[in-house]
């Protein structure tokens, strides 16, 4: 991945990955929920991401939702940020594991095909940004 371009809304929570011919190979769109929680917890969610097949198990996506976790921490002081994922699909929820998401609410069945979704959250506080900061060492958004 040579260049990540933000996009326009909520600047640098969501982004694509582009190749060395500026080809668009991955994506994460994220937004942050309108309403807060009752105890004044901003919101964020992750509502898509995905890396075209040829350009998989390089650490695009990884390096995708960090950046967008990092940018909803710091830049708009979200404490959590939830996703669904198909029960069914074993990389991304490996994916989300690995970078810290915890399951913690079955939705079924969720999709059009009746397939149940797994929710996801992690907390990004203070000390998970800076974990995420060592770990990936991302330049400032
Ligand atoms: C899920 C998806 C986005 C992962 O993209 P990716 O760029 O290949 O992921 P990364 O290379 O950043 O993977 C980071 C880590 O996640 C885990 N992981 C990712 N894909 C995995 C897979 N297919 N099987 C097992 N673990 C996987 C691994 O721990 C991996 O680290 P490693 O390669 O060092 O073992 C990609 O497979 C995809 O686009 N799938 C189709 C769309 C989709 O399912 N999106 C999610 C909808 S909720």
């Amino acid at each position: 991945m040579t260049g990540m371009m933000m996009l326009m809304s909520r600047p640098g929570i969501s982004a694509v990955a582009e190749d060395n011919r500026g080809r668009i190979v991955g994506y994460v769109l994220a937004r942050i929920k309108n309403s807060t929680e009752s105890d004044g917890a901003i919101h964020g969610h992750v509502g898509s991401i995905s890396v075209l097949r040829s350009h998989r198990r390089q650490g695009i996506a990884r390096k995708l939702l960090t950046l967008s976790l990092r940018v909803m921490a710091e830049k708009y002081k979200t404490s959590h940020v939830t996703l669904n994922v198909r029960k069914s699909n074993a990389g991304a929820r490996a994916l989300y594991e690995a970078i810290g998401f915890k399951s913690f609410v079955s939705r079924k069945p969720f999709y059009a095909d009746g397939e149940s979704a797994v929710g996801m959250i992690i907390a990004v506080d203070q000390i998970v940004r800076e974990q995420l900061s060592r770990r990936y060492m991302l330049a400032n958004p």
